[in-house]
């Protein structure tokens, strides 16, 4: 969860460093570190508590001429967020200096050891014990004191290292935690996530896990196994570029991407269907493997797992089999009913989600096909999974997720449809006009984004309050929970979603004046439902901010509220209101001062259980 750089070149590095951990820092930000090797002057360590900007402070003006050195930006885990916490750490000589992201889970024993055996420790950190063993096993080569020390290391980590005595070298290493490793004319770059050495080169390799890479300054990496065999793992090409994941002008990366989903669902949707056929090449399913599934899984945390329950109507309505959507910590850690006629669909963002990334594991020990919807190539669920389908959300640095969220609903529209159509459900005249009325999304969506001051007035309603309800039916219901996730992660007001259905069997017990209800009233075939629904909420004193199609005749008359959308088919609507709310909870948090990007406590990437 943490961001990580590393530069090996000709020319000083302090500035590479630091734009590359500000790139980074959506994946974490309570405290940030670098360490610069100077032939001269040995090495020279920054770190504060707190943001890159705090760390650029700091260096400021520091004439610091180093060609190689490491940096991190850090959410922590083991040792409150503290300058002394804060990476790199280094070992007794202060010759080497590591950075870390994950859990090492057998630290306590090791720190012990280490202890006995005189090294100091300075942090409270997991991380540190990796520069103390780096330390015992060194004998004068860094790539075979990182293989010694690996083999000690119990959990998840990339760990990125230097020594004093090698100013024209960086060794890194991962185990089920990110790592993308480039190399240009001059220089080579090391960083746990794309963005921060897409500058250098877009020709990238993942490492496999434990596979040792050494970065030298002339522009060349070597890999190798851990026997010390030398490997040469495949290089992949990025093709997105640096402006994608730059703010060009908006206000916060929240604002752009919400801007972007117009286009991402144009390009998630493009070429997927043809003469009537839904084409997933991806799938590799054929029509026997088709007929032999008997459960649909979906598994995933978060937003991700937002996009599961939606895409669960869908997939039940068009193709009549069951779908079970699961949250991937509880999948994972009980005894689910998994056999080879299981169809796992793995949805994660980042592809690195720890708990999402072993339940993929987990199912695939019981013969099921596991598929993984990721916007993130290279990623660890890339590996894991029997085949891939990538969202096309481009790099998403807003902690919340946006466009990547809807890019996931498309995609797994897009399966429903498949599933469909391949078991006979779905004729090919009904897949023309569902994937027409896609691709017409986009322009609803614009839409909806060129006036949003119907939505800004809804916020102030929320603006005030401490605690707010979201309430739809059906895929509105779905649609709710991630509003009310979006509301309570940036603006930090408490929201709770129910299938509206539900209030009446306790949580109307919570609604009075202070009580703001978001209600979903979209056309659908529950839509005079919530009519009622919104009558019983509102006749307790709450404020209702209704969420209509465009022309709804009673809207404006039961709800204090109202924004109106575009007409869609009602198993389109979560990727038209989730909009809507997006746009809602940003007005919230803004106005209440919040920072929308990098929320308290949260981090992009949840590599850690
Ligand atoms: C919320 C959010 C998280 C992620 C969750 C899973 O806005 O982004 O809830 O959805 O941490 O992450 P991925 O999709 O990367 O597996």
């Amino acid at each position: 969860m943490c961001g990580i750089v590393g530069f090996t070149g000709s020319t000083p590095c302090k500035d590479i460093l630091l734009t590359g951990l500000s790139l980074l820092e959506y994946r974490g930000y309570d405290s940030a570190g670098i360490a610069i090797l100077d032939g001269a002057r040995g090495m020279d360590v920054f770190r504060v508590k707190g943001r890159v900007e705090g760390l650029v402070k700091l260096v400021g003006n520091t004439p610091l001429f180093g060609t190689t050195g490491i940096g991190h930006t850090r959410w922590a885990t083991h040792g409150k967020p503290s300058e002394v916490n804060a990476h790199p750490h280094r070992d007794c000589t202060g010759k080497i200096a590591i950075v870390h992201n994950g859990i090492i889970e057998n630290f306590s024993e090791l720190r012990t050891q280490l202890i006995e055996q005189g090294h100091v420790f300075i942090s409270e950190t997991d991380s540190e014990v990796i520069a103390h063993l780096l330390e015992r096993a060194y004998e004068g080569d860094m790539r075979v004191a990182m293989t010694e020390t690996i083999a000690q290391l119990e959990g998840a980590y990339t760990i990125v290292a230097v020594h004093a005595d090698h100013p024209d070298e960086i060794v890194a290493v991962r185990k089920s935690s990110p790592l993308v490793v480039g190399c240009a004319e001059g220089c080579a770059v090391v960083a746990s996530d794309t963005p921060a050495l897409i500058e250098v080169t877009r020709d990238v390799v993942f490492p496999d896990d434990g596979v040792v890479c050494v970065l030298h300054s002339g522009g060349t990496v070597d890999y190798f196994d851990g026997d010390g065999v030398p490997v040469s793992p495949e290089t992949v090409h990025i093709d997105w570029s640096i402006d994608e994941a730059k703010l060009g002008g908006y206000e916060d990366f929240m604002d752009k991407e919400i801007a972007e989903q117009p286009r991402v669902v144009r390009d998630t949707l493009a070429g997927r269907v043809k003469d009537g056929r839904v084409i997933i090449d991806e799938l590799a399913l054929t029509a026997e493997d088709i007929a032999a599934i008997d459960r649909v899984y979906i598994i995933a945390c978060g937003t991700s797992y937002h996009a599961g329950l939606i895409a669960k109507n869908l997939i039940e309505a068009w193709s009549r089999i069951p779908c079970d959507v699961e949250v991937a910590s509880e999948f994972r850690y009980r005894d689910p009913i998994v056999s080879p006629s299981t169809l796992v669909i793995a949805v994660s963002q980042s592809g690195e989600t720890a708990d999402t990334v072993e339940a993929v594991q987990l199912a695939r020990t019981h013969g099921a096909r596991v598929f993984a919807i990721t916007n993130s190539v290279g990623s660890r669920i890339t590996r894991e999974s029997d085949g891939v389908i990538y969202a096309q959300a481009g790099p998403e640095t807003c902690v919340a997720a946006t466009k990547s969220f809807l890019a996931q609903v498309v995609a797994l529209t897009l399966v429903a449809l498949y599933l469909g159509q391949a078991r006979g459900h779905l004729t090919c005249a009904q897949v023309r006009m569902f994937y027409r009325e896609m691709q017409r999304l986009p322009e609803q969506i614009t839409a909806i984004l060129d006036d949003t001051t119907s939505i800004e007035h809804a916020a102030e309603i929320i603006d005030g309050a401490t605690s707010a309800l979201f309430i739809g039916r059906g895929i509105g219901a779905t649609t709710c929970y991630e509003g009310a996730l979006k509301l309570k992660e940036i603006s930090y007001v408490h929201a709770e979603a129910f299938a509206a259905g539900e209030i009446k069997h306790g949580p109307i017990a919570l609604v009075d004046e202070a009580m703001p209800v978001v209600a979903l009233m979209i056309k659908s075939a529950t839509r005079d439902k919530m009519v009622s629904n919104i009558a019983e909420v509102r006749a307790r004193g709450a404020k209702v901010i209704g969420i209509a199609t465009q022309g709804d005749p009673d809207a404006e008359h039961i709800c204090d509220e109202v924004i109106y959308i575009p007409a869609v088919r009602e198993c389109f609507s979560a990727i038209t209101a989730s909009v809507v709310l997006q746009v809602l909870a940003r007005c919230v948090a803004k106005t209440r001062g919040c920072d929308v990007d990098k929320p308290r406590n949260l981090a992009k990437s949840v590599t850690v259980e």
